[in-house]
């Protein structure tokens, strides 16, 4: 099984991360303005743990001189050298053609009979009532180039 519940949507607000161990990779969650990203935590510069870096967005300039931060977005910028990464591809923004970071789809769903974790053992079984929706990471998924 490759999807993983790594999260409800309400523990991870616009603006933060979370850190998730997956099948033995460590894996950053973000939220950017209520969309999900899901990037490995290992810069493939020098492995360094890119998860932990600042996020921030996009420039965007018409001139020399004069930027201006995209509203839409993010860049996740490594903490080790400041290599920065685009969420949504995984794609270096300074080289996205050879450089990438290895990026997940997510998908937020409501919980009920997909949204489990397996384990080992078995249990008695009992209805439950769903009122939360879930942050679903698929380890197995490609994210379009
Ligand atoms: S290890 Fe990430 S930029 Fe160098």
């Amino acid at each position: 099984m490759t999807r993983h519940v790594v999260a409800r949507v309400g523990d991870v607000p616009p603006g933060s991360r979370v850190l998730v161990t997956l099948d033995g990779r460590e894996i950053g969650v973000f939220n950017v303005d209520g969309e999900f990203f899901a990037v490995r935590n290992r810069c493939p510069h020098q492995a360094g743990p890119l998860c932990e870096g600042i996020l921030t967005r996009p420039v965007s300039s018409t001139r020399p001189g004069e930027y201006a931060f995209t509203e839409e977005g993010g860049i996740l910028r490594c903490p080790w050298h400041q290599w920065e990464f685009d969420l949504a591809t995984g794609r270096s923004w300074c080289d996205p053609d050879r450089v990438r970071v290895r990026s997940y789809p997510v998908v937020v769903e409501r919980g009920g009979a997909d949204v489990r974790v397996p384990g080992p053992y078995t249990a008695e079984t009992f209805p439950v009532a769903v009122e939360d929706e879930y942050v679903v990471v698929d380890l197995g998924g490609r994210l379009p180039s």
